[in-house]
């Protein structure tokens, strides 16, 4: 099968011919069929998250269940799921208490000793990422990363529920949960900001400010629910959404990852509200914070992981909130690439030219 491999980081992708093994114990091969293109996987690529190559990334799958391997009873040749990163035991106290996306076991489903899932034309094993690896035309996942969804949703757009729209959608709706008529302002409008805006919706927030330094964003941002829109590279966007709300939004979601979108989100929070970090600081770094300012104004500041999801319970929901019209995946979509165009995609991703591109396998 071809797939784009990282062979170093901060280098350009190679389009290979990989080997993917047959599906063992508790392992399913699926045909790929679309994945998202997140911005984690450029921060791997650039070694802000260890990960080390040659690896394969792509972590926002779609995809067809070719074959099923011993003991897989829960999916069957032609179901169509989506993957996703969360590895969970079942077992844990994180898993039992229904926070599966908190367990801390890094479950891979087949022994660290054991044959590689995918080695190169020279047989050496090529590493899988979170247990997916979709920048290929086939995947071997463990069934417990892979949840089973209706067949009469698209895939190119099932996928996108398999990161960006669950972390978004779960920062706002599972993280906390938004009472109706707050204010929200989201910072950072690409895939993973624009479905928070949607959860914002969703959940009936009253004002929802849309934060981006691309002003070509806001468009989108607008038709997918946004009230009003602070473009940060025109002034000072904490003092506009404090004149905006009053003092300083209810929620504010930091959908970027940079260490000054995470001061200014917190310093845009309003008395008693709450800062959401969603965005992924590179881990080299640190993010110096008023405590005091957080102490004398009762501000919160929580992370957000993964949309704190229990995937099989909320991926198929969401599929539903897609499917009866209140969920806008659509229009979120850039452009359909082939995996052949990676290199490029990637570099759009860069520049900030994209809400989210999707890789379409043939
Ligand atoms: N918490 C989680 O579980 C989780 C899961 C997936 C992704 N993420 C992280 O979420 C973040 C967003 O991911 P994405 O795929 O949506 O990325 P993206 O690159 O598509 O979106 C980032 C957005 O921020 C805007 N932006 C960049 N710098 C800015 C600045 N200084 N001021 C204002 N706007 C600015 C860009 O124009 C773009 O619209 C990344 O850090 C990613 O690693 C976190
Ligand atoms: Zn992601
Ligand atoms: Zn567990």
């Amino acid at each position: 099968m071809k797939a784009a491999v990282m062979r170093a980081n901060n280098a350009p992708f190679e389009i290979e011919e990989v080997e993917i093994d047959r599906p063992g114990l508790g392992e399913v091969l699926l045909r790929t069929a679309a994945s998202g293109i997140c911005h984690s996987d450029l921060t791997v690529l650039e070694g802000g998250l260890p990960f080390p190559p040659p690896c394969i990334l792509g972590h926002e799958p779609a995809g067809v269940v070719e074959e099923v391997g011993e003991g897989v009873d829960d999916f069957s040749p032609g179901d169509h799921v989506i993957g996703c990163t969360t590895r969970w035991c079942g077992v844990c106290r994180f898993c039992t208490e229904g926070r599966p996306y908190l367990c801390p076991t890094q479950y891979e489903g087949r022994p660290a000793d054991s044959k590689p899932r995918l080695w190169d034309q020279a047989g050496d094993p090529i590493g899988q990422f979170a247990n997916l690896s979709s920048f290929a035309e086939k995947m071997l996942c463990p069934e417990r990363s892979l949840v089973k969804i209706r067949g009469d949703m698209p895939l190119d757009r099932a996928a996108l529920i398999g990161c960006g729209v669950t972390t978004g959608l779960g920062a706002a709706l599972r993280t906390v949960n938004i009472p109706a008529g707050a204010s929200v302002a989201i910072v950072g409008c690409g895939g993973v900001g624009l479905a928070a805006l949607q959860g914002a919706r969703i959940g009936g927030a009253g004002q929802i400010i849309a934060v981006d330094n691309q002003a070509w964003k806001f468009d989108l941002a607008r038709k997918l629910g946004a009230t009003d829109c602070v473009d940060a590279s025109d002034g000072d966007a904490v003092a506009a959404v404090h004149d905006l709300t009053g003092g300083g939004a209810d929620f504010v979601f930091e959908c970027i990852g940079l260490v000054a979108t995470v001061q200014q989100s917190v310093a845009m929070t309003g008395r008693g509200g709450t800062a959401v970090l969603v965005g992924v600081v590179p881990m080299t770094e640190m993010v110096p914070l008023s405590a005091a300012d957080l102490t004398l104004q009762e501000k919160k500041v929580t992370g957000s992981y993964m949309g704190s999801n229990r995937f099989r319970f909320d991926m198929p929901k969401y599929i539903d909130f897609y499917l009866d019209g209140r969920l806008r995946l659509d229009e979120m979509i850039s452009s359909r690439i082939e995996l052949g165009e990676v290199n490029d995609a990637f570099d759009r991703l860069r520049k900030g030219e994209v809400a989210r591109q999707v890789i379409v396998f043939g």
